[in-house]
């Protein structure tokens, strides 16, 4: 059964939301679990696990293929999943949601299907020092293949994008602008409204990495003119391997297909295939079903918590544990921005970031250490590795507590 209940409960209870959350539950090497890594992947609550769970009990049947009862039940699941998914992005029209792996893929099909199509020799492509690899790769393997140049919008020590460089990078060459609205390393929410009125002005098209923002903070794609905009259904509490990509309806439209196969067509000969209208000329093959549906539980979830109601705690959270960690000394925040997102990324003078995970491991806190797929960013910070917590709406300021108490007590154990 769903638990949706305590969703609905006003004001945000954060210790009757953690009930939705069975993972949650658990002690690990004898300690209670203090989830901070959501920014890996976010913890699902039941609604989702039952509503994955119901499709594969229940419902189980492929999607937009059969007249039988299962298929239509199925079919109706995943395409009610795309209008929540409207809901929850305001776009204008559920053809403009594209159901892809993630965000990575999301990424990919723009650069190859738009960009092979759109790019060619001199052209320029404008990321920003921070993005995550997944809105780097896809777009140096464009301009490898096309000739096109690939252009960084720098940043400052806080974190925080250099505007003005920005405004200098922009000119007739420029094709698309590729900018993360929240940095999954630093925690940076980006000004990606007015990143994208630039861009527009300029006369290019705009892709927006949403990965990190969606849900900590409310997306709205027509009130940004996001040309496209990506989220991954596991960050916003929904399962692994399914996401959303949107684009605007004639962009789409004038897009060819990423991929080939069932589906994403209307009719096959060998001489000729016609392809499928939008969505589906972009969905071949049988799909993640049950992701979708779980997806569409996810953001239900979300949005019957309240986006707004999330950020203000999260944000309450952020305030409180950035106090926190900055009176631990040695101890140095790696992104200071005055716009974030709950992520708290830092190092700590003379100690190995994989080495404080491990320890606070063993105190039931988990958290990621690495490069956290942003190489630039740590080599902009001059750091191998940071050490990142990162909150959800799901966090308590109890965990701050235990996070810096346990950051102290590393410390004793490794010095
Ligand atoms: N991109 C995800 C992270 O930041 C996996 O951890």
């Amino acid at each position: 059964m769903s638990t949706l209940s305590s969703a609905v409960t006003a004001p945000f209870d954060v210790e009757k939301l953690r009930e939705d959350f069975p993972v949650l539950k658990q002690t690990i090497h004898g300690k209670p679990l203090v989830y901070l890594d959501s920014a890996a992947t976010a913890q699902k609550p039941h609604a989702v696990i039952d509503a994955i769970r119901r499709f594969h009990e229940v419902d189980c049947a492929n999607i937009h293929r059969g007249v039988h009862e299962l298929s239509q039940r199925s079919t109706a699941a995943y395409e009610e999943a795309r209008i929540k998914a409207k809901r929850f992005l305001n776009s204008r029209y559920t053809d403009e949601l594209i159901f892809v792996r993630g965000t990575t893929e999301a990424v990919n099909l723009v650069s190859s299907s738009w960009g092979r199509k759109n790019v060619k020799s001199g052209d320029e492509i404008i990321v920003s020092a921070m993005e995550h690899h997944s809105n780097i790769v896809p777009w140096q393997m464009l301009c490898e293949e096309t000739g096109a140049a690939l252009r960084v919008i720098p940043m400052n020590e806080h974190g925080e994008l250099l505007m003005e460089e920005y405004a200098k990078l922009l000119n007739p060459r420029t094709r698309m602008v590729a900018v993360t609205h929240v940095s999954n390393a630093l925690g940076t929410i980006n000004p990606v409204a007015e990143i994208i009125r630039m861009a527009h002005a300029a006369g290019a098209l705009a892709l927006i990495d949403g990965a990190q923002a969606a849900p900590h903070i409310k997306v709205d794609v027509q009130a940004l003119d996001a040309d496209f905009y990506a989220f991954s259904g596991h960050k916003v509490v929904g399962p692994t391997g399914i996401g959303i990509l949107y684009g605007k309806l004639a962009l789409l439209n004038s897009m060819p297909p990423y991929q080939g196969g069932g589906d994403m067509i209307k009719s096959v000969t060998f001489e000729k295939t016609i392809y499928n209208d939008l969505p589906y000329k972009f969905e071949a093959g049988t799909p993640n079903i049950a992701g979708g549906i779980g997806l569409g539980a996810a953001l239900d979830y979300v949005m019957r918590v309240g986006v707004d109601q999330i950020a203000a705690h999260e944000h309450a959270l952020l305030v409180y544990g950035t106090e926190a960690l900055s009176q631990i000394p040695g101890l140095r925040l790696i992104g200071t921005a005055r716009e974030k997102a709950s992520v708290l990324s830092f190092v700590i003078e003379g100690l190995h970031p994989h080495d404080i995970g491990t320890v606070l491991d063993q105190m039931g806190i988990a958290v990621r250490t690495g490069h956290h797929c942003a190489q630039p960013v740590m080599d902009f910070f001059k750091v191998a590795a940071t050490t990142r917590a990162s909150l959800a709406f799901y966090n308590t300021f109890a965990e701050i507590d235990a996070l810096a108490t346990g950051i102290r007590k590393t410390k004793e154990v490794l010095t």
